[in-house]
């Protein structure tokens, strides 16, 4: 089981983001894709940083979707490679700031060197307690799901489950997330109006941020913003205001 820090109850304890633009940042400088995901790494660089600081516990980015692997070959290994560049350049920061490396996603179909250096990366990390980075790579919210229900469902056949001691946290306890918090604030830069795959279960009572930043430009300040958006909301979980006020509020 992991164990997430403690910190100030106000603040999102669990960030996620879904980190757009990269492509449109680049085109509008007339310079490759990839070039847009060198900047975009750049930019997590920075909001690493910010959730470090600001004593956020754990910040779960989408770095590469299961329907990534449709994209031009030479994009897709590009950002293979810029996944490595970053752990080779980062790994020795991130640990002396006590941070813990996770990843989500089927590392299996990454290339050999570097699910071999991500698993480096994660053993290394492994004890550390200050915050946790977790990267969703070749990650999909809907298998994430179907891996879940044939899990429980593996459970049921064998008689070791019964249908009636099925729960929500049971299920929870079957996804790539398990023992983690769920997102309470959802990020997603570039505009677009969605949540393209990312999280589904875990995201539902998540605050939703969306902003048309593109992900390069999304710097600490813009990442400032975001988080004070999700301060200044009331997290009702179904209850009425009146009830969260009264201090029955469902955190
Ligand atoms: C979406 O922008 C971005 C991605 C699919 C890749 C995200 C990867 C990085 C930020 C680089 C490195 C990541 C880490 C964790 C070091 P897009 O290409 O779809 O942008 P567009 O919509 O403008 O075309």
């Amino acid at each position: 089981m992991f164990s997430v820090p403690d910190q100030a109850s106000d603040l999102p304890r669990h960030i996620a983001i879904i980190m757009d633009g990269n492509g449109r940042w680049a085109r509008r400088r007339l310079l490759p894709r990839l070039e847009g995901h060198r900047q975009g790494a750049k930019a997590v660089r920075k909001a690493v940083e910010y959730c470090r600081r600001r004593g956020i516990a754990m910040l779960t980015l989408y770095a590469f979707s299961t329907e990534n692997w449709q994209r031009p070959k030479s994009e897709v290994s590009g950002l293979m490679e810029l996944l490595s560049q970053y752990l080779e350049s980062e790994l020795d920061e991130l640990h002396s700031h006590d941070i813990k490396l996770m990843t989500i996603g089927d590392l299996g179909s990454l290339p050999h060197g570097l699910k071999a250096r991500i698993e480096a990366a994660i053993d290394k990390t492994r004890d550390n307690s200050s915050m946790i980075l977790n990267i969703a790579l070749s990650y999909g919210g809907r298998r994430d799901i179907v891996n879940a229900a044939v899990k429980l469902s593996r459970a049921l056949k064998s008689g070791a489950l019964a249908e009636s001691e099925v729960t929500e946290e049971m299920f929870a306890g079957c996804l790539a997330t398990a023992g983690l918090p769920d997102p309470d604030l959802l990020i997603r830069t570039g505009g677009e109006l969605r949540i393209s795959n990312f999280l589904l279960w875990q995201c539902a009572y998540s605050e939703l941020y969306f902003t048309p930043t593109l992900w390069p430009d999304f710097d600490e300040s813009a990442m400032d913003q975001a988080v004070q958006a999700y301060r200044s909301r009331q997290r009702r979980f179904g209850k009425t205001s009146e009830q969260v006020e009264a201090g029955q509020g469902a955190i």
